[in-house]
């Protein structure tokens, strides 16, 4: 893309798995790369992500709250990713203040601050298709309703609103993508409160027998990192798009029992095995998804390119010379909890503290 040849670009959370994908190609494009990013516990962060082009790319570790602190860079930035966030919806469940303080708090705090150093600059954000909630027609275009059934939806779609009304005021000029689920190398296989796909590969690379839960029906379109990538290069391009928002979702709506089939024959391992839907997760589970990506195909020009089958093989490729750098098999089974916030867990549905 020429588009990024010599430009100045920040990205937040670019230690994190899609965050870093990002910043690789960009620096492959020849842009200069800035990475904001605080290293989040219970977030993707992981320094071997940018291990390729560590010597290439300056690394500011701050939070995205504090813009004083790399001022500069904003200043001189021509495009700004926003990928800083938490992924996690069982998280977000545990420690809604957490995720509020993360996807809400600090967007605003860091808008703000775009407000005053990056004043109408080209803003990307990287936002969910959780936004939805549990579709009431598929595929889920961008007319449809904004249900959110987690706080991680919820806060998500905050930052979502505040990108799109600072850019109504002139104050930035912001782009959101809804992002179905993203998969490939650079996920952080050792959290594993990051979704069913990270899971689903964990299990896979430790050749343990991959677990569906329920009856494996549910339609998703898992979208491989660099079609993301993409999406993301071309909102960046963008020069005064019809639109602010754009659904990008994979080229197949495939449901979770060929997902996992297709995984697993591209490990060689075993067929995978159903198992009840744990109450946590039946409590958030939005049934069927996938997108309609007319609008960003038609209006910005982007398409999926990598299927799943090609997609999956490349991820399974890529983790087997990398594994030692996400997981350690003999660190036993990860579990989701975040140490610094276990005395502020909260399940506000049931007003306990
Ligand atoms: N991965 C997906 O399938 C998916 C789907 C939809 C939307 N998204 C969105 O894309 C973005 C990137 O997702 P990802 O999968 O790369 O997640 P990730 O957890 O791998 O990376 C997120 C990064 O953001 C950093 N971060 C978080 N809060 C920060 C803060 N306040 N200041 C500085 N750094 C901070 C973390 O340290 C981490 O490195 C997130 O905003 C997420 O909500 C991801």
């Amino acid at each position: 893309m020429a588009a990024y040849k010599g430009k100045r670009v920040l990205i937040t959370g670019g230690l994190g798995f899609i965050g870093s994908n990002l910043a690789v190609r960009l620096v492959g494009e020849d842009a200069e790369v800035s990475i904001v990013d605080s290293s989040v516990e219970g977030c993707g962060a992981n320094l071997y992500n940018i291990a390729p082009i560590r010597d290439r790319v300056k690394l500011i570790p701050a939070g995205i709250c504090d813009a004083e602190l790399f001022r500069d860079d904003l200043m001189s930035a021509e495009v700004i990713f926003n990928l800083a966030g938490e992924i996690s919806h069982t998280h977000s469940m545990e420690f809604a203040e957490r995720d509020l303080q993360i996807n809400a708090v600090a967007q605003l705090q860091f808008l703000l601050g775009c407000r005053q150093h990056a004043r109408g600059r080209r803003i990307v954000y990287a936002s969910t298709r959780q936004v939805y909630g549990a579709p009431e027609y598929l595929p889920v275009d961008e007319s449809h309703p904004v249900n959110p059934i987690d706080f991680n939806g919820v806060h998500k779609f905050a930052a979502t609103n505040y990108h799109l009304l600072m850019s109504r005021s002139g104050d930035i000029d912001a782009i959101a993508l809804r992002l179905t689920n993203v998969y490939g190398p650079r996920m952080a296989l050792n959290i594993p409160c990051q979704g069913f796909l990270s899971n689903f590969l964990r299990r896979l690379l430790l050749g343990q027998t991959i677990e569906i839960y329920g009856d494996g029906n549910q339609l998703r379109d898992p979208m491989f990192v660099d079609d993301a990538v993409e999406a993301f290069l071309m909102a960046g391009a963008a020069v005064r798009p019809p639109s602010r928002v754009y659904n990008v979702g994979g080229p197949q709506a495939l449901s979770l029992s060929e997902i996992a089939c297709m995984a697993a024959a591209s490990a060689d391992a075993p067929e995978p095995v159903f198992r009840p839907f744990p109450e946590h997760q039946k409590e958030i589970d939005i049934g069927s998804y996938y997108t309609d990506s007319t609008r960003i195909r038609t209006e910005l020009g982007w398409t999926p390119a990598v299927r799943f089958e090609e997609g999956i093989r490349r991820t399974v490729a890529y983790y087997r010379s990398e594994l030692s750098h996400y997981l350690d098999p003999a660190a036993g089974e990860p579990t989701c909890n975040l140490p610094e916030h276990d005395g502020a867990r909260r399940r506000l549905r049931y007003g306990a503290a």
